[in-house]
């Protein structure tokens, strides 16, 4: 050490150590460019005076072209004479902090993070803060960890691409197959993950604080893993542009327009025979242009790679992919394509040095949003570490998200059971391949390497309220061979209630694993229905671990199997989140965001064919609730309650009415009943769509017992118009009520968001007519006619 750096080093240690807000590992840290002999004060990139607009291109201006390729992949390298570090952009928490990605790591100290429940449980609790409260719960994780250095600050997550078919293997990391919940979803969880608490509105949203960098994936139309060799990397997704609008993209629309997200990741597959990552329509005009990313856009991991060895678009050499996708808007690939070519697809004039100017400046502004040049505004977030990962109150967070999601299937007047209370302890028989479940209930995007910190078991939850017998039955979810059940009916006989343990887990469906049919796998389905023959095994409780749904039709009806409960993938917590419903602990409330087909509608349609509507020349019945009218096994949002709950609407109009501008265009469309009206219709870009339907519902607690209940509201389009959806969820809310309590919900609805079709031509149309709102499913469902008719100005 030279007398100088001897001096700047102590400089450096007291500067860092002294100050009380010291947020050391910062990038404008003036003691560290003293080190190097800069003074910081000369560098705008550092002047926090500046916007970051002005200060990210002062940084990027610096850069050689070498210098800057080398910062476009997620392993960012740095540059080194400009004090500036290398940054991992890859880390996941999809529902809580994850190992997988280059970002994040567990080690012997810190073992793990709080593992949520699986993304499709949380979204049956249909609970808008619970969504955006673990999102907080997360964050303060991540955070955490990035302070103890083993995390960064950005994580791709949530997933949220609609569950088209039940047969996806990803069906556990999404919200479900309706494009609002799934929207609303990705709004509140990223809210939670990136909002800073009193910088909610910043003038220009490009400076907004974050608490960490979320990122809404994968874009568009990706929900075919590997269905009979048919795979991710070499799909063409065949979309129409009325489903593309009605369904695929909303969710991403309101995950950048309502969530602000800070990142959105394009997909593998392509579109119409265009890789994702190189479309400008869907990068740069969609995403960046028309819904205002305030952020950037990333690949999936290799997808410049797999646009190449995939899908061999257009014969492409590595330079002219990376050339490809950069003008088409992708700012960061998540592998080396962009490090290892974009040089050179600079040289040879594929695309101008501008194009990654432009990427640079998206990724460094939403580092500088994070804190990364400055630290967070007044310290926030710098106190976290050790002690609020695997907190006490996380964990209880975990089990409420996983009671507040589970649905109770099927309940023959037994549950809540009742034992336990006397001094006569019960026998409680446990079986079934989940009866034990530990990894199994976390599901994926979890802990690649560590130790989760802490299971809740079936097994050890169901032993406090009584003695247990467990036996397996089978010796994973294949349950390959029936070897196993004699001895499993063997152990449940004599007991006081048997508890069977079912479902699929990643072996069954997973990424990169789709489903074949939608029976249990193997023998588990002989394994209930010997328990429920034998004599003398107590009432039988099934509990089953699922994302996408079963035919469970044979226990549904089967009069000995007295109740059935779904929990998902229920997270680490799972174990006592279920014993709590069993045993009355808590009213479940949670409804399926899915539909469960009957077994045969694999037979009926190809997973690989995209379109929702029914294809009535090749008898393709249609998909998901909106469009589906064939039998289920469950239909979305059904779950029951030890309660009962009635509805009555308050009010409603009858009639609305519509401003239009005087020379506002009509759109016609073709009404069933041949009818022709002068203005069927209006374009809702053209209207200012200032109406509001105001909808008040009356909710009652009927039953004996206190719960919450999901109020789910629908529109319904006219009957006269041809290839609408049946109905369209356009509100939800969970509420809790006291036995006997009555509750006044008031929805107001805009008559624009919520009344619209997409056309064929996949305009969003506001037609005349008589619509109707639904609140409810099935028997107990109310609901009220709303014409709506316009009047020009
Ligand atoms: C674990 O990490 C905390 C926080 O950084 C630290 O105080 C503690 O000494 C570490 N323990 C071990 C065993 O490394
Ligand atoms: C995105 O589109 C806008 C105009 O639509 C254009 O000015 C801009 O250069 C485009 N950006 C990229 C990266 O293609
Ligand atoms: C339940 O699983 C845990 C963790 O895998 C294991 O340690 C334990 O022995 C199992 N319990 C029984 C009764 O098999
Ligand atoms: C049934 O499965 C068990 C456990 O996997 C195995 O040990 C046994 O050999 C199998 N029996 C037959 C007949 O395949
Ligand atoms: C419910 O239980 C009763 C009495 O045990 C039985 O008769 C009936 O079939 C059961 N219903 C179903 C759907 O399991
Ligand atoms: C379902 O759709 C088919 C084809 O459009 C139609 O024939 C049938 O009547 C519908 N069924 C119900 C129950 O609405
Ligand atoms: C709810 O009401 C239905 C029909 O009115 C009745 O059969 C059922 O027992 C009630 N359930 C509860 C939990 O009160
Ligand atoms: C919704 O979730 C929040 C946060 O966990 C919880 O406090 C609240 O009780 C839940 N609401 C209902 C009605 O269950």
């Amino acid at each position: 050490m030279t007398p100088f750096q001897l001096l700047s080093f102590l400089i450096f240690t007291l500067s860092t150590y002294s100050s009380v807000n010291a947020q050391p590992n910062i990038i404008c840290n003036s003691a560290k460019f003293q080190l190097m002999g800069t003074n910081m004060n000369s560098l705008p990139f550092c002047d926090q005076g500046l916007s970051y607009h002005v200060r990210a291109k002062d940084l990027v201006d610096r850069m050689t072209l070498q210098e800057k390729v080398a910062q476009l992949g997620d392993q960012a390298v740095g540059v080194e004479r400009l004090n500036l570090p290398g940054y991992q952009w890859w880390s996941e928490a999809l529902h809580g902090v994850s190992d997988v990605g280059h970002g994040t790591h567990f080690d012997n100290n810190i073992t793990a993070a709080t593992s949520f429940p699986t993304v499709i449980l949380s979204t049956a609790s249909f609970n808008e803060t619970l969504w955006k409260t673990i999102g907080e719960a997360v964050s303060n994780e991540a955070r955490a960890m990035h302070n103890l250095g083993l995390a960064g600050l950005t994580f791709w997550s949530p997933n949220i691409n609609v569950a088209r078919d039940p047969r996806w293997g990803r069906i556990l990391e999404t919200p479900g197959e309706d494009p609002f919940v799934v929207g609303r979803y990705a709004t509140n969880y990223v809210r939670g993950l990136q909002d800073v608490k009193g910088y909610l509105k910043t003038k220009d949203p490009n400076s907004r604080p974050l608490k960490v960098g979320a990122c809404c994936k994968h874009f568009a139309a990706y929900d075919v893993d590997n269905w009979k060799g048919i795979d991710r990397y070499h799909f063409d997704a065949r979309v129409t542009e009325r489903d593309m609008v009605e369904t695929f993209l909303l969710p991403f629309e309101m995950c950048v327009k309502e969530g602000d997200v800070a990142s959105v990741m394009c997909s593998y597959n392509r579109i119409n025979g265009i890789p994702t990552c190189a479309d400008p329509k869907l990068l740069n005009q969609t995403i960046r242009e028309r819904w205002n990313l305030h952020g950037y856009i990333a690949a999936d991991c290799d997808s410049i790679e797999v646009m190449i060895h995939g899908h061999k678009y257009h014969n492409d050499t590595p330079e002219e992919a990376v050339a490809q996708t950069l003008k088409a808007g992708l700012d960061l690939d998540c592998g080396s394509y962009y490090s290892d070519y974009a040089t050179a697809a600079v040289k040879e004039g594929l695309v101008k040095e501008e194009e990654i100017d432009h990427s640079l400046h998206n990724l460094y502004i939403v580092l500088m949003r994070l804190g990364w040049f400055d630290g967070t505004p007044g310290g926030a977030f710098t106190g976290l570490g050790k002690n609020d990962i695997c907190s006490p109150q996380n964990l209880e967070l975990s089990a409420d998200a996983a009671r507040q999601g589970i649905v109770l299937l099927k309940n023959n007047n037994t549950l809540p059971l009742s034992f336990g209370s006397g001094d006569q302890k019960s026998t409680f028989a446990v079986v079934g391949p989940h009866a034990n479940a530990t990894i199994a209930m976390i599901g994926n995007y979890a802990l690649q390497s560590g130790i989760a910190c802490h299971y809740s078991t079936p097994l050890d939850e169901i032993s406090a309220y009584g003695n247990v017998k467990y036996e397996p039955g089978c010796s994973n979810v294949k349950c390959e061979n029936g070897s196993g059940v004699p001895i499993a009916v063997q152990t449940a006989q004599g007991a006081d209630a048997t508890f069977v343990f079912v479902g699929l887990d990643l072996s069954v469906e997973a990424e990169s694993l789709d489903r074949i049919e939608l029976k249990f796998p193997g023998w588990q389905e002989a394994l209930i229905t010997e328990l429920a023959y034998a004599p003398n095994v107590g009432p039988i409780i099934v509990v089953i671990f699922s994302a996408g749904g079963i035919d469970i039709s044979t226990i549904k009806n089967h009069p000995r199997v007295s109740a059935i409960i779904w929990a998902g993938y229920p997270g680490a917590e799972g174990g006592r989140a279920i014993a709590d419903i069993i045993f009355g602990n808590y009213n479940p409330a949670g409804r399926l965001p899915i539909t469960w087909y009957p077994a045969d509608y694999v037979n009926k349609l190809p997973m690989t064919s995209m379109q929702l509507r029914p294809n009535p020349d090749l008898n393709y019945p249609g998909r998901t609730y909106k469009f589906y009218n064939g039998s289920t096994v469950y239909p979305f949002g059904y779950g029951l309650s030890y309660t009962n709950f009635t509805y009555t609407i308050q009010y409603a109009p009858t009639l609305v009415t519509i401003d239009l501008a005087k020379l506002q265009k009509c759109k016609q469309i073709e009404l069933l009943n041949g009818v022709n009206l002068d203005c069927p219709a209006v374009l809702v870009e053209d209207s200012k769509c200032r109406e509001i339907v105001k909808i008040v519902v009356r909710v009652r607690n009927t039953g004996q017992r206190d719960g919450a209940h999901v109020v789910l509201l629908y529109s319904v389009p006219p009957s006269n118009i041809a290839g609408t959806p049946i109905k369209r969820l356009v509100a939800f809310r969970r509420v809790f009520l006291r036995v006997g309590e009555v509750k006044t919900l008031s929805f107001k609805l805009n008559a624009c968001k919520s009344f619209s079709i997409i056309a064929d031509d996949a305009y969003e149309l506001l037609p005349t007519g008589e619509h109707s709102v639904v609140i409810g499913n099935g028997a107990d469902a109310v609901s009220t006619k709303i014409s709506m008719s316009f009047q020009f100005q």
